[in-house]
């Protein structure tokens, strides 16, 4: 089947043999992360290079994560020209060896839909949890090149997480707080992976909400914990041990992230927003202005952006001075961002990543109060 498939498989098998397993076990899709040239430099792009001009095509649906920056507007997002070349570089290896160019962090919005019971091997974070704990597919959280192995010989290392005894509840948590909007969703995973970072939790006391909250969830629970997947119900119980998580432990992650300052950047869309968010954004934007000292920037998926745009969605958030972008996100961007910007957003995950990778003062909020600060009173 060729070198890259050959390499591929190597890659494969020694995760595989790292697990106690030795097997490989097919799969129905792959979704690749470490697309953007900021995460994975050059070393990254060789990796790639290596298998494009060795031959690799993929032999299952593939999908591609966010990269540095929206390709039809680079210049929102402070790309030099390198950056620029070795960005669309990566973009044209991955789909040389027939992987789509989807560039989203929310697969299951752009046709990549796995079914119940079906394995596959997907990287991103967000989108593992996801996948495996409303979706009910399995898969290990992969990183880039495993999945962009995986994707190559349509197998993935057989790992715990493909098994049903490797995905039992090991800790159960009562939670004591009732999330009211998607930053609430998102907090409540952060902290929930936070207390017990190795272990998949059987969540007690949420209620299961809509499609997007749970993404919010996920999102916010990938970013703190190591786990494949989190459980909302499950007949059968728990065996671990028993933890509570209430509203002061929550308030008290808020608070670290509580906005003291005018926001400079104002940030909405991690995972990327659905249709459905950007109808609402629109609705609150109608009529009104973003703020001269403010960037709005809002991120999506391309499949959604093009059904935004033919709704006229698209529209009202633009012509609100608002940045509806797609391809991309604050954290997977080269953007600059300096000690005097204050960063405003509704993602515990974008929270979590943007305090350790730039200066600029973080702070959480709802949807409604990060649009309310970015628009003229
Ligand atoms: Fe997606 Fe970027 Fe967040 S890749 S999950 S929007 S950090």
């Amino acid at each position: 089947m060729g070198e890259a498939c050959r390499r591929a498989m190597e890659l494969l098998l020694a995760i595989a043999d790292a697990y106690g397993y030795g097997k490989l076990i097919k799969i129905r899709s792959a979704h690749i992360s470490g697309i953007s040239y900021k995460n994975i430099g050059d070393s990254g792009l060789e990796f790639i290079r290596d298998l494009a001009e060795s031959g690799g095509f993929v032999r299952v649906k593939a999908t591609m994560n966010p990269c540095g920056f929206d390709l039809d507007k680079p210049w929102l997002f402070d790309v030099d020209e390198e950056f620029y070349k070795k960005q669309m570089e990566i973009v044209r290896l991955l789909k040389l060896m027939g992987v789509e160019e989807t560039l989203t962090c929310t697969p299951y919005y752009a046709g990549n839909n796995p079914r119940e019971g079906d394995h596959i091997a997907w990287a991103e974070s967000s989108a593992v949890i996801y996948s495996n704990s409303v979706l009910g597919a399995y898969t290990d959280r992969e990183g880039g090149p495993s999945a962009l192995a995986a994707a190559l010989t349509g197998r993935a290392a057989l790992t715990p997480a493909h098994t049903d005894e490797g995905r039992m509840p090991e800790v159960k948590v009562k939670v004591h707080y009732k999330p009211r909007d998607y930053a609430d969703w998102g907090l409540l995973g952060y902290v929930v992976g936070m207390r017990e970072p190795r272990l998949i939790p059987l969540l007690e006391g949420v209620k299961a909400g809509s499609r997007d909250e749970l993404k919010y969830l996920s999102a916010g629970f990938g970013a703190s914990s190591s786990a494949p997947m989190f459980w909302l119900k499950r007949g059968e119980g728990c065996e671990g041990g028993v933890i509570e998580v209430d509203v002061s432990e929550v308030k008290s992650v808020r608070e670290k992230w509580s906005l003291t300052r005018r926001p400079t950047v104002v940030f909405i869309g991690c995972p990327h927003c659905s249709l459905k968010e950007l109808r609402s954004i629109a609705e609150e934007l109608k009529e009104k202005r973003v703020r001269r000292d403010v960037k709005l920037l809002i991120s999506t998926s391309r499949s959604v952006y093009e059904r935004a745009v033919k709704e006229g969605v698209e529209e009202v958030i633009r012509r609100s001075g608002g940045l509806l972008v797609k391809d991309t996100c604050l954290i997977v961007s080269p953007m600059r961002l300096s000690k005097s910007d204050v960063i405003l957003t509704d993602s515990a995950k974008t929270a979590h990543y943007a305090q350790t990778m730039t200066r600029a003062m973080i702070a959480l909020g709802g949807r409604r109060r990060c649009l309310r600060e970015a628009v003229e009173s």
